[in-house]
């Protein structure tokens, strides 16, 4: 049985009927329509499927969409800047951190969450903030320049 839910996603107030027990993740890709957020495992160890909830990382596939009414939700749709590509989204391009993109919307979630409650973090500091987000091309070393980049303001 479906029940009406609103859920505030980058910052847009969407209504849905959705079944209580669907996760966010699906419910964002199919009832919202925002396919950037992916769903890979579909159980807390890739970290494809990570949102922002009132700022904070989340592995989407394991909560309730239910659970995040009246809550700020954002995607990486929503990391977009009125001048196109967060600096973030440029030097993962730039640095060669983005191969087949799959865990790309995940990381730059993790990343945008770190990097706002810590701007200028050790290396040490973003492997931690990145150890939720597995990726199976790039190696991380090209992840990690990049954040490193965008944190000293590039
Ligand atoms: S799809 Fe959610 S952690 Fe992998
Ligand atoms: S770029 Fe392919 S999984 Fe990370």
């Amino acid at each position: 049985m479906t029940e009406p839910i609103t859920l505030n996603v980058n910052g847009m107030d969407y209504s849905v009927n959705v079944d209580m027990g669907r996760n966010l993740a699906s419910v964002i890709r199919t009832e919202i329509g925002l396919t950037g957020t992916k769903e890979g495992c579909d159980d807390s160890e890739c970290g494809a499927c990570m949102v922002l909830l009132d700022g904070q990382p989340v592995n989407s596939c394991s909560y309730l969409a239910m659970q995040a009414q009246g809550r700020s939700v954002t995607t990486v749709e929503g990391v977009l800047t009125a001048d196109g590509l967060h600096s973030l989204q440029r030097n993962l391009l730039e640095e060669g951190g983005v191969q087949c993109g799959f865990c790309t919307p995940g990381i730059i979630m993790s990343a945008r969450a770190l990097l706002d409650r810590n701007p200028s973090p050790s290396e040490e500091e973003i492997r931690i903030g990145l150890s939720g987000n597995l990726c199976r091309c790039t190696g991380y070393a090209k992840i990690l320049a990049a954040v490193v980049r965008t944190a000293s303001g590039d």
